[in-house]
């Protein structure tokens, strides 16, 4: 048994109060897929009220640290101490009634990220991380895979999306990379948890090209603690710089490298 920080029960704490009104507005989509506006709006409102939720929540326990949210934008700009919140993760698949998407709130301490939690409500799996304290799930300690040649592995990626402004370019690197490579590769539909699963083994590899921070701030700190590499898709830059990430187990960064060029 790990003993949590303050910081990582705080998100905790938070994170189980906005999944009670997420799953259950999660059990009234299936009628509203029916009805003549669709599920839309009420969608809409769902990430909302799971934002404010989250944002009062850390607020009351910690009322000096800056927030960085979807929904919201930015609450202060101090970068002491910062919460990167993506109240729903996986938005498409919470719209379409599929049970695959996540709260995600990641904190940073001078501009580092220190701590993270994604949490699958449907499923009730807490992924934590803390820096030098390990990662879990549900208080059990993970690892990345230890799978060491590309062709075993099963590999996510997301997007792009339909606006996205590099979607030809994402296109194209999906096709080189699944031609280079015959092996399963998945579109879960939540960066959050396709780097969560990283992290707990099931998955080897994630990338994507044009995320937000708040797709990826937990995941990061939870690949790191998990002995997994976060790098962009040449491997030498940090993820952040050029929007582009690639998260793999410690074994088939360099293959993967090579396989996305
Ligand atoms: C999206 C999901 C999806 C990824 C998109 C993200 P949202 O986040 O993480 O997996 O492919 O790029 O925008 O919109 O559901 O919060
Ligand atoms: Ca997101
Ligand atoms: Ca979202």
């Amino acid at each position: 048994m790990k003993l949590s920080s303050a910081n990582i029960n705080v998100m905790v704490k938070a994170c189980r109060k906005a999944a009670k009104i997420l799953i259950r507005d999660f059990g009234e989509i299936e009628n509203l897929q029916v009805s003549v506006k669709g599920p839309g709006d009420f969608v809409t409102a769902s990430d909302k009220k799971v934002e404010k939720i989250l944002i009062e929540e850390l607020q009351k326990a910690r009322p000096n640290y800056s927030i960085l949210s979807e929904e919201i934008g930015q609450i202060n700009n101090d970068d002491s101490f910062k919460w990167i919140i993506d109240p729903i993760d996986g938005t498409a698949n919470f719209l379409h009634g599929i049970p695959h998407f996540a709260i995600s709130i990641g904190l940073e301490h001078n501009k580092e990220i220190i701590c993270g939690i994604i949490y699958d409500p449907i499923k009730d799996e807490m992924f934590t991380a803390e820096k030098g304290n390990g990662s879990y799930i549900n208080n059990q300690r993970m690892r990345v895979s230890s799978r060491s040649k590309l062709n075993d592995c099963i590999i996510f990626t997301g997007g792009p999306k339909s606006d996205s402004k590099d979607r030809e370019l994402a296109l194209k690197e999906y096709l080189n990379f699944s031609s280079k490579v015959q092996i399963p590769i998945r579109k879960m539909g939540s960066a959050s948890l396709d780097m969560a699963y990283v992290a707990a083994g099931r998955c080897d590899g994630f990338w994507q090209r044009n995320l937000n921070y708040w797709d990826i701030a937990a995941g990061i700190i939870l690949v790191k603690e998990s002995g997994g590499f976060v790098t962009d898709f040449t491997g030498e830059n940090e993820y952040i710089k050029n929007k582009t990430i690639l998260v793999t187990n410690s074994k088939v960064n360099k293959e993967m490298i090579e396989a996305l060029k």
